[in-house]
């Protein structure tokens, strides 16, 4: 299973996801920016999957911070909390995992503080390998919807690059393949990043699942004709009423799906969803670079970031295709919402949820 994020010999060990599928390539970050780059810079991405980067991040501020005590360590990686959390505001996994680090640190505050900043990098690591069970968990309730000979659309990855493995929603596209049922899975590019193109196929191939690529803009015509049984995607956060946040592109795909009679699933770990928001309005939507939508793989990463490039094949990865004219504006929204009627379940490591039901859950 491929591996988008570990620690290993003091590092953390970053899957450069940008370059993806031309080369595979990583960055051994040493410093908690590197990591906070490379989050920023989309050369790792997916809700949990930043989630877990954010915690070795902070783990690997620590080992540098020279504290008296925990109560001193914690208050100087308050700016370090910070700078993760600036990263990228949908997806409430960085939050989730902030919050977990921080009150770890609290409840050990009696510790040696050597054996703290120990101890911090177990409890990143643990992050990672909870995430892994949590998302086998969420495959083994998913892959109850996908009979035999079902043709599954998903959009976006929330596959294993976008997690700590096998990935959430795909998590049930496995599952169901090792059961033996018999799956076809239909990928939106996503524009403009094309995470479905670049990414999902890529890591559906390697698993020898069928898979067949599609344009975005050609979902709802596949759907009419008959040759999607069920949608299933990730999501960034999910709130107390159900609606779902998730890459651009999901909320055009549920109001198909529903006037399609299919049903639409969202995959949905508990550390994707944040109950103290009440409704999908109040959901902070990040805006990207435009020249991610005027050029074909645009400038996903920023100038300054480029020091982190590892790639050695020579494709094109920054702004290199222009398909718009100079001076066009473009919006670039990175996700929108689902409203919670167009959802038909959520399903979570606890079990599948009707969307009314999420804010009962604990
Ligand atoms: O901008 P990205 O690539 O980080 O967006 C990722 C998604 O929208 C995924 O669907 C979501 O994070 C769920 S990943 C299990």
């Amino acid at each position: 299973m491929i591996k988008a994020i570990d620690w290993k010999d003091g590092k953390v060990i970053i899957l450069d996801q940008s370059i993806l599928p031309f080369d595979i390539s990583y960055i051994e970050c040493t410093d908690f920016r590197m990591v906070a780059e490379a989050i920023k810079g989309l050369r790792i991405r997916g809700a949990p999957a930043i989630g877990i980067a954010a915690a070795m991040g902070v783990a690997l501020a620590a080992q540098d911070i020279e504290a008296r005590n925990p109560d001193e360590l914690l208050k100087r990686l308050e700016p370090v909390f910070e700078t993760m959390l600036k990263t990228r505001p949908t997806a409430v996994n960085i939050r989730w995992a902030i919050e977990r680090i921080r009150n770890y640190l609290i409840a050990n505050k009696d510790k040696d503080i050597f054996r703290l900043k120990e101890m911090l990098i177990i409890e990143a690591k643990k992050i990672l390998d909870e995430d892994i069970e949590v998302n086998k968990t969420i495959g083994r309730f998913g892959a109850e919807l996908i009979k035999d000979g079902y043709r599954v659309l998903t959009h976006c990855n929330a596959g294993a690059l976008a997690t700590g493995g096998y990935g959430t929603a795909t998590a049930a596209i496995f599952v169901a393949a090792e059961q033996g049922k018999k799956i076809h899975v239909y990928v939106d590019e996503t524009r403009p990043v094309l995470q479905g193109a670049r990414l999902t196929s890529w890591e559906l191939l390697q698993a020898g699942i069928p898979v067949t690529l599609i344009p975005d803009s050609a979902a709802g015509a596949i759907m009419k004709r008959g040759e999607i049984d069920i949608v299933i995607v990730g999501t960034d956060r999910t709130v107390r009423n159900g609606d779902v946040a998730n890459k651009i592109g999901t909320y055009s795909l549920s109001v198909l799906a529903k006037e399609n009679n299919i049903p639409f699933y969202v995959a949905a770990p508990l550390s994707s969803i944040d109950l103290s928001i009440p409704s999908g309005e109040d959901i902070p939507i990040e805006e990207r670079d435009p020249s991610e939508v005027t050029h074909i793989r645009g400038k996903i990463i920023s100038e300054e970031a480029s020091t982190l490039d590892t790639h050695k094949s020579g494709h094109p990865r920054l702004g290199m295709v222009q398909i718009a004219p100079d001076g066009v504006t473009a919006k670039n929204y990175a996700f929108d919402v689902t409203p919670a009627r167009y959802i038909t379940g959520i399903i979570t490591e606890k079990g599948i949820y009707k969307p009314s039901e999420i804010k009962d859950i604990k």
